[in-house]
Parts: C-alpha cells; sequence; structure tokens
C-alpha cells in the first residue's frame, strides 16, 4: 500500500480503499457532515458508518458536502441488533439507504452475531438475517456484503448455513488485542479482516512503548497503530472529529514499522480487548 486511495482486494472483485475513516460516537448533524466531509478532502475514500451510530445522515451529508463522485467512495454501514431476522433486515437496509441518501451502499455488515446468551437458536438467526443480506447483494443496491464481532464459532456456523462467504469481518484489532484465531479462519476463507478501534478508541495513545518506538519513527503514536495494522495486512478505521489528527491518520504510507519493531507491537501485551465480547453482549 502506497497511498491512502490504494486498495484490498474483496473475495467478490470488489476493491476496498484500504483505510477507513471510522464514525463511531460522531455526532449527527454539522459534526458528522464536516468531518466527513474533510476527510474525503484529505483523500480518505472509505467511509464507515453504521445505523446505531444514529449518524447516517450526517454522514450522507458529509459525502455531498464533498464533492468526491459517488463512484470514487466506498460507504460501508451496518445493521443494528434490534433488527435480525430476514424481514426486518430488509426493511432496516433501506431505512439506511433513505437516511443516508444513497441508493446504494458498497458494504452492508451485520453489527453483532446473535448468541446464545440471548437466543438458543442463534445460529438460526444469524443464517436467515445473512440470507437477507444476500438478497440484497442480488439486487445490487449493495456490492459487498460481511460481518462484524463474528468469532470462529460464528463464521463456521454461518458458513455451513448461507450460500456466500462474507467478504469481510470488522473486528476489534490493535496492539495489545490481534484475535490470531478470527484472523487467521478469516484469511484461511479469504474473508478481509477490518480493524476497529485502532487506536484502542484512543486509550492506546498513552502507551509508553507505543510512544517510544513512535519518537524512534518521527511519527504519531496514532500514525504507529495505524501503520502496524495495515503492516498486520488488515484494513485499519481510524475515527476522528479533529481536522488536524484527520490529516495525521492519513499520513501512514511514508515509513515502514521494522520486522523487529512490529515484534515490539506484537508482543505489548498490557493492553487488551477494549470493547465487548461478541458471546457476552446482552443486546
Ligand atoms: N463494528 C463494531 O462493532 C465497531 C466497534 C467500534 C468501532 N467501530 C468502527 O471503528 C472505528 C474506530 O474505532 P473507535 O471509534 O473505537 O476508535 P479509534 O479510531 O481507535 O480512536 C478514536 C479516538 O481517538 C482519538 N484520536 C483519533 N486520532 C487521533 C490522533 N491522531 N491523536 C490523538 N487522538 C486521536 C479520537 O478523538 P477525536 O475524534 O475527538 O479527534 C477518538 O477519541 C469507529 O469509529 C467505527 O467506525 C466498529
Amino acid at each position: 500500500m502506497n497511498s491512502i486511495s490504494d486498495t484490498f482486494l474483496l473475495n467478490n472483485g470488489v476493491e476496498i480503499p484500504c483505510v477507513g475513516f471510522g464514525t463511531w460516537q460522531t455526532p449527527d448533524g454539522e459534526v458528522a457532515a464536516n468531518s466527513v466531509a474533510a476527510a474525503i478532502e484529505n483523500g480518505y475514500r472509505h467511509i464507515d458508518t453504521a445505523a446505531v451510530y444514529k449518524n447516517e445522515k450526517g454522514v450522507g451529508e458529509g459525502i455531498r458536502r464533498s464533492g468526491v463522485d459517488r463512484e470514487s467512495l466506498f460507504v460501508t454501514t451496518k445493521l443494528w441488533n434490534s433488527e435480525r431476522g430476514y424481514d426486518k433486515t430488509l426493511k432496516a437496509f433501506e431505512s439506511s439507504l433513505l437516511t443516508l441518501g444513497l441508493d446504494y451502499v458498497d458494504l452492508y455488515l451485520i453489527h453483532w452475531p446473535a448468541n446464545l446468551k440471548q437466543f438458543q437458536n442463534c445460529d438460526e438467526i444469524n443464517a436467515k438475517t445473512y440470507k437477507a443480506l444476500e438478497k440484497i447483494l442480488e439486487s445490487g443496491r449493495v456490492k459487498a456484503i460481511g460481518v462484524s464481532n463474528f468469532l470462529v464459532s460464528h463464521l463456521e456456523k454461518l458458513l455451513q448455513n448461507t450460500n456466500i462467504v462474507p467478504a469481510v469481518n470488522q473486528i476489534e484489532f490493535h496492539p495489545g488485542y490481534t484475535q490470531e484465531d478470527t484472523v487467521n479462519f478469516c484469511k484461511e476463507n479469504n474473508i478481509l479482516v477490518e480493524a476497529y478501534s485502532p487506536l484502542g478508541t484512543g486509550q492506546l495513545l498513552k502507551n509508553k512503548k507505543l510512544i517510544k518506538i513512535a519518537k524512534r519513527y518521527n511519527k504519531s503514536t496514532a500514525q504507529i497503530c495505524i501503520r502496524f495494522v495495515l503492516q498486520k495486512g488488515v484494513l485499519p478505521l481510524p475515527k476522528s472529529v479533529t481536522v488536524s489528527r484527520i490529516k495525521e491518520n492519513a499520513k501512514v504510507f511514508d515509513f515502514n514499522i521494522s520486522d523487529e519493531d512490529m515484534k515490539i507491537i506484537e508482543n505489548i501485551k498490557d493492553t487488551s480487548r477494549i470493547g465487548s465480547h461478541p458471546d457476552e453482549v446482552p443486546w
């Protein structure tokens, strides 16, 4: 990867720009519109939102405000947990399109797997939900479909019960939490892994080992985290509403982390999962 508009190839031949712009916790309205427009002006071509972020309206506005052709952009949104099941998923997708003000999205993801903690028949629910995504794919209003927060156990069941291998699995991934089992399974099955919370939702930026490495490269700690993800062959989704940080996070293509430093970052054990565990979430 040499630039932010370079792409990974998904398993269905669709190209996906190699850094996505995260929008979780970005307030709807002007903040979402301005930050998305600023990201696009600074070279990002991939925007990640979700129905539950309640900012699809502002994200759509930012996309239009940027003036960049829709076809040059890659937009992801996600199905929220309350809308699982075949019919509800079809309706939720329509609602997301309407709120975004778009006539298609590039990637539609199941946000979280239904789990055993809540549903005896969780595998059946996940398969039915995913079959609605397959139907939407067939309609041409989405270019690729996938999942988020799916562990190996969820993926194995999904692959058994559905027809189209997910193009993407979006999971928590950052220094100190690299979910090797899930990543290896995805690589073996040609599912691209996207890294959410690549900066540990900001918490990793205080990590002393990362700060020390960043100084050696004359880069920021955030840039080291994002570059680390890219060098692992995973697609990072850094979020910011601050223009200077949006710019900084895009400048990760003029240096390489050495193999030795990659190992040090891989072995950072004093950070771990920050988000929820997919088998434990009660929602
Ligand atoms: N699928 C899922 O379940 C899921 C879960 C979590 C996240 N995600 C996706 O992944 C994206 C990223 O994850 P995330 O939002 O958890 O957090 P993140 O990108 O790891 O970190 C974002 C935080 O770091 C700050 N920040 C960003 N760049 C910085 C820089 N250069 N210097 C200092 N601080 C910086 C941001 O502050 P400001 O914004 O104030 O600048 C914000 O507080 C989300 O936005 C979302 O799109 C998906």
